[in-house]
């Protein structure tokens, strides 16, 4: 029986309500404790240039208070690298940022500026980090990630999640065959961007994807069921999926 896909909620959006208004409500903190008794298997928050959710106090007392391990999302800017090496997370995703963007809008340039990447690969590695790549699911990006010395890569899934009908499908075929690549070349694979309710079950029913890392969609839920509830639903569709995927593979 393949494992279970990892689900690791990205509590961001907790941090944009509470910022809404200052102050301490909603606490992402109490999001990543209600996320573990509804059965994550990780936290994962992005500690922005700018702050504009997760604010350095949040990663702190996560860092201090939650039994889940800790997934940070991370520009690799000498800043964002201080602090991964200050609070040691168990992982690191290493994202693009622009300051004028709404979210991580694609994948890392991962041919640009690769002597740079590469040494902060290698220092948040060599503090014992597990390091991802968040990259597109092209082949290409994933030779470049061998080459970076990055043991895992997360696929954006935003084009996938945005498109419909025979683009969804085209957009499902490249994660599919990126995984297929990835596991030639032995990377740990994640996934993340934009999954929903609708669209998580494709990606999760792939065999070779061990982590799923979901955010917006499941606190937007919250708002009309609860967090816990979101939380669950994700979980038990993510399980089913692989299940089927599996039964179809074996039968
Ligand atoms: N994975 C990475 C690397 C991300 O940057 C994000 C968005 O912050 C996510 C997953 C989660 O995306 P969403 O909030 O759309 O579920």
């Amino acid at each position: 029986m393949k494992m279970k896909p990892r689900l690791g909620v990205n509590i961001d959006h907790v941090a944009t309500i509470r910022n809404a208004r200052g102050g301490r409500h909603p606490d992402p903190v109490r999001a990543a404790n209600v996320a573990e008794n509804a059965g994550a298997d990780g936290i994962t928050a992005h500690l922005r240039e700018d702050r504009r959710h997760i604010s350095d106090d949040d990663i702190r007392r996560l860092g201090e208070s939650i039994r889940l391990p800790l997934n940070l999302e991370m520009a690799a800017t000498p800043e964002m690298l201080e602090i991964a090496l200050h609070h040691k997370p168990r992982a690191a995703c290493i994202v693009p940022e622009k300051r004028e963007e709404r979210t991580t809008e694609g994948g890392l340039d991962v041919f640009s500026s690769q002597d740079h990447l590469k040494r902060c690969i290698s220092q948040l590695s060599d503090a014992g980090i597990r390091v991802s790549l968040f990259i597109e699911p092209d082949p290409r990006h994933l030779d470049a990630a061998v080459a970076l010395d990055a043991p895992v890569v997360e696929f954006h899934t935003g084009a996938y999640c945005d498109a419909a009908g025979a683009a969804r499908h085209r957009e499902l075929q490249r994660i599919i065959d990126a995984a297929a690549h990835a596991e030639d070349l032995a990377l740990e694979c994640h996934a993340g961007h934009g999954l929903t309710f609708e669209t998580v079950s494709a990606v999760a029913a792939i065999p070779t994807i061990v982590e799923l890392n979901i955010g917006h969609f499941l606190v937007g839920e919250a708002i009309f069921g609860g967090l816990e509830s979101s939380i669950k639903r994700m979980r038990s569709l993510m399980d089913r999926a692989r299940a089927e995927a599996h039964g179809e593979r074996s039968a």
